[in-house]
C-alpha cells in the first residue's frame, strides 16, 4: 500500500515538474547567442514554447509592450532583466532580421535568397532534405560552424 502511495506520489510529481515547461519542439536552437539568451531560456518558456518568439519580427517598443504584457500573465522575470531581455530580442528579432525560412519545405529561390546559400549549397539542400535540426543541416551541407552561423538562425525545420 505504501508502495502504491509513493508511485502515485511520484507520477504526480512529475507531472507538475513537466508542466512547468512547455514542449521545445526544437525551437530553443533558433535563439541566438547573447546577453538575454539565458533569460529567455528560463522565463519564456513555461506556458508556451518559444515558436512565437523566434517567429516574431518586432521593434523595440513592440517587444517592450510584449515584455511586459508576458509579465502581467506570469512571466517569472526580475526586474534587473527586462532591459537586458527586451534589448535581446528587438536585437535578434528586430524588425530587419529576415523571417525564418522552413528549409524542409522552401522552394530553391526562397532557400537561395538567405545569406550565405549559394546555389550548389541549395542543390544539397533539396537533395538532403528533410532535416530535424541545425546539425543535421550543416552537416549535410558540409558547411564550417562559423561558416554556418548566418544562416542557422535564419531557418526553421516545421511550421
Ligand atoms: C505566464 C505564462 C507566459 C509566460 C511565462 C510567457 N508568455 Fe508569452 N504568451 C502567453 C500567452 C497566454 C500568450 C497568448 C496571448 C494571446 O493569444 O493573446 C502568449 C503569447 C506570446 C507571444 C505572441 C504575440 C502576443 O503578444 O500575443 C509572444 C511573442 C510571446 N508570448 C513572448 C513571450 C516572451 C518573450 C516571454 C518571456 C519574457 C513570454 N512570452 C513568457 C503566456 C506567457
Amino acid at each position: 500500500m505504501r508502495g502504491l502511495a509513493a508511485a502515485v506520489l511520484g507520477v504526480a510529481l512529475c507531472s507538475v515538474v513537466y508542466a512547468q515547461k512547455a514542449k521545445d519542439e526544437g525551437w530553443s536552437q533558433l535563439l541566438p547567442p547573447g546577453d538575454g539568451r539565458q533569460a529567455v531560456l528560463e522565463s519564456c518558456t513555461t506556458c508556451h514554447n518559444l515558436k512565437v518568439v523566434v517567429e516574431a519580427r518586432l521593434s523595440r517598443a513592440a517587444w517592450t509592450k510584449d515584455v511586459n504584457d508576458m509579465i502581467q500573465r506570469g512571466a517569472p522575470l526580475f526586474p534587473e532583466e527586462i532591459d537586458p531581455i527586451t534589448t535581446y530580442l528587438s536585437k535578434v528579432f528586430g524588425p530587419d532580421v529576415p523571417k525564418l525560412v522552413n528549409v524542409n519545405t522552401a522552394s530553391r529561390e526562397e532557400l537561395e535568397k538567405l545569406p550565405g546559400l549559394k546555389p550548389d549549397i541549395v542543390s544539397k539542400i533539396l537533395e538532403a532534405r528533410p532535416f530535424r535540426n541545425s546539425e543535421q543541416l550543416r552537416r549535410a551541407v558540409g558547411a564550417e560552424k562559423a561558416e554556418f552561423e548566418k544562416v542557422q538562425y535564419l531557418v526553421k525545420y516545421r511550421d
